[in-house]
């Protein structure tokens, strides 16, 4: 009898030391990109190089920002833009102006910002009232100051591989892609979402003869009928369509990159705010499958101002357009 329990009592170890390694190697397997601690690693990059301008004599970086009426996540948004203009010692002008502001005066203050020498680069941040026309808006923008990279110069010469400014969420997810060293030549890489600003972008950097790029990509949209069954072939997905938790773990391939680039407030009364930030990917069970994953938030939305900064610099450098 003894014995047979001490065999019991083997098995019972055993069974659980496979299930104790199969966890372990889970979440060794499975690598959390951290937007925040790389954000910050590249705004201290950019600091440096701030610096140096400023030690060899040159003007200081200055970035304006144009808000149009109150909405609670543009405010919050161009909030930590401004912080981050401060934390890389870039000048930073807010510029505000109200909800029934007409398109015509706000293309006068686009007007002036393209003729102030003093600015390097300004954004006007989206979305905007519905009575503005926002590809008028856009179209205003001088391309050497468009440091969004939404002018359809900017596009257009980033399609072409021409230096350009490239948008600051595709631009901040290529660095994550890159600082993590994740192979992304010979993949299939599934865009979800074909906005102007993220999907349409990044489905056009992906396939560029480039690294990160050399991708086969395709780009999914709200008519596409079978998402999941092109979800479930990607080696790196990047969702993008701000749809809380769209994607759950039976449409995403084991083993796969998951870039989660939605950030959407949903109402959540235990919180202070009243709201929860909640990304496209349901993280608690497609984290289990994925071999990289960014979190919501602390993921792709910090790298977005980190690499809105970088444009920045490059404008103050002349270095896109001399
Ligand atoms: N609204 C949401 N994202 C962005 C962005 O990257 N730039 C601007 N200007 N507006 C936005």
């Amino acid at each position: 009898m003894d014995s047979c329990l001490r065999i019991l009592f083997i098995i019972l170890l055993e069974k659980d030391k496979h299930i104790y390694s199969r966890n372990v190697q889970k979440k060794v397997s499975m690598q959390l990109i951290d937007g925040k601690v790389t954000s910050a690693k590249v705004k201290e990059e950019l600091k440096i190089e701030v610096d140096k301008l400023l030690e060899a004599g040159k003007k200081r970086p200055h970035l304006a920002a144009v808000l149009v009426g109150s909405d609670g996540a543009s405010e919050t948004y161009v909030a930590s833009k401004i912080r981050s203009c401060e934390q890389v010692g870039f000048k930073s002008s807010l510029i505000k102006q109200n909800p029934d502001i007409s398109e015509a005066e706000l293309l006068k203050v686009i007007e002036g910002l393209n003729n102030d020498a003093d600015v390097d680069g300004f954004i006007v941040q989206l979305p905007l009232p519905k009575h503005i026309n926002v590809d008028k808006v856009i179209e205003a923008i001088d391309p050497k100051k468009d440091v969004d990279g939404f002018h359809p110069i900017n596009i257009g010469r980033m399609a072409k591989g021409l230096p350009a400014y490239i948008s600051a969420t595709p631009f901040g997810v290529l660095e994550l892609l890159k600082r993590y060293g994740i192979e992304t030549n010979g993949k299939h890489c599934v865009v979800i979402g074909r906005s102007q600003i993220v999907g349409l972008p990044m489905s056009i950097l992906m396939q560029r003869n480039a690294y990160p790029g050399n991708c086969t990509v395709t780009l999914t949209h709200s008519r596409t009928t079978n998402i999941k069954e092109i979800a479930l072939q990607a080696d790196i997905l990047v969702v993008a369509l701000g749809k809380p938790e769209f994607v759950t773990a039976d449409m995403v391939k084991e083993g796969a990159v998951v870039i989660d680039v939605g950030l959407t407030r949903v109402k959540d009364d235990s919180k202070k705010s009243g709201f929860a930030l909640k990304g496209d990917v349901k993280f608690d069970e497609v984290s289990e499958k994925c071999s990289f994953i960014t979190p919501v938030p602390g993921g792709v939305g910090l790298m977005t101002v980190a690499a809105l900064m970088h444009n920045t610099l490059l404008a103050a450098k002349k270095e896109i357009y001399g």
